[in-house]
């Protein structure tokens, strides 16, 4: 009878010879120990045999009841090692690999610009105001002082849409909105797209401007071209200045074109400035007193000055883009090169 222990030892042996998972582990395990297994079998062997064997027969099977245990523990907490092993190794990251770089993108020139124009005006005290792009003829023209039958109209090829809409033509139509609404004094800067049916290397149907009005007592020309000197500073660099011609625009009078010094060549003269050592940035004047009265202001009271202009034109400049379609393409190898 005692060799049925060893046999059972022997058979335990051999049965953890080869598992190849904790399954397969599990399943030996119960084939001995489970309530169906080898063990179950030898408690019930106690009947069989006489009254004086049974404690030390009990004994035995206790004995190896806790031997057989303690293998499979020990195997289990084997098996637990080298499968947390193998994970690891899976899992491992190979800390020397180079990384891949994450894509990061940047500010369009055009927004660029906007922020640094909207940085200096607003260091003035100006305060940014959003007219709508769908616009009505009055807005955009007739309370600018361009009516009907006004041969400026022409200088803007306008796209109309239907009910009487336009899409407007000049951020210009945002000082009549601000001025019915807001009474001196005034500092109004006012960013937007504009649109007009002209297509070439430097124009394009869509486009955005800068509208910048400025309506208190005694508002002089001097005011206008001091903030335009600051300005033509913080953009263009520190040694610019500027220089305003007499112009032409319905809603200002007098009407100035004002020029930067080239930032390429100092003022000497070169290809960007066509030799002539200036550059055209945009265009402005005192507010006509048509407008003001058209907005309810009194022109005998308050004077101001207002300016228009392009912000890709200013971008083309300050950058060296020679082609405005650059500016809407997208292509993130052109864009990728403004970075801080
Ligand atoms: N609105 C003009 C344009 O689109 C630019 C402009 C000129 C705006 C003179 C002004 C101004 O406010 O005073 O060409």
């Amino acid at each position: 009878m005692d060799n049925i222990f060893e046999e059972v030892m022997e058979e335990v042996k051999n049965a953890v010879r080869e598992f190849r998972d904790s399954r397969e582990l599990y399943e030996a395990k119960m084939r001995f120990l489970g309530r169906t297994g080898r063990l179950t079998a030898l408690y019930k062997k106690i009947r069989e045999i006489p009254a004086e064997e049974r404690p030390s027969f009990g004994q035995k099977i206790n004995a190896l009841k806790e031997q057989i245990e303690a293998r499979f523990a020990a195997l289990e907490e084997e098996l637990r090692q080298k499968e947390l092993a193998e994970k690891l190794a899976g899992e491992s990251v190979d800390v020397t690999m180079p990384g891949r770089r994450a894509f990061v993108g940047t500010l369009h020139p055009v927004t660029r610009v906007r922020n640094m124009l909207i940085d200096v005006f607003a260091g003035m005290g100006f305060e940014v105001f959003e007219g709508p792009e769908i616009e009505t003829d009055y807005y955009n023209f007739t309370a600018l002082n361009t009516p009907a039958d006004h041969p400026a109209r022409d200088m803007q090829d306008t796209f109309y849409v239907s009910g009487g809409f336009l899409l407007r033509t000049q951020t210009s139509a945002g000082q009549i909105r601000l001025m019915e609404h807001k009474k001196p004094p005034i500092k109004m800067l006012s960013p937007g797209r504009v649109f007009r049916s002209d297509d070439d290397a430097t124009h394009s149907p869509m486009f955005h401007q800068m509208e910048g009005l400025v309506v208190d007592r005694h508002i002089t020309l001097c005011d206008l071209q001091g903030m335009l000197d600051e300005f033509a500073r913080r953009i263009f660099g520190s040694g610019s200045k500027t220089r305003l011609r007499p112009s032409y625009f319905p809603f200002t009078e007098p009407s100035v074109e004002v020029d930067v010094s080239c930032h390429a060549c100092g003022g000497k003269g070169c290809p960007l400035c066509k030799g002539t050592g200036w550059i055209e940035v945009l265009g402005a004047g005192m507010v006509n007193r048509r407008v003001l009265e058209n907005c309810g202001i009194d022109p005998d009271e308050y004077t101001g000055f207002a300016f228009g202009m392009g912000i890709e034109r200013i971008a083309m400049l300050k950058y060296g883009i020679n082609n405005i379609k650059l500016l809407t393409e997208n292509d993130v190898r052109f864009l990728g090169q403004f970075r801080d």
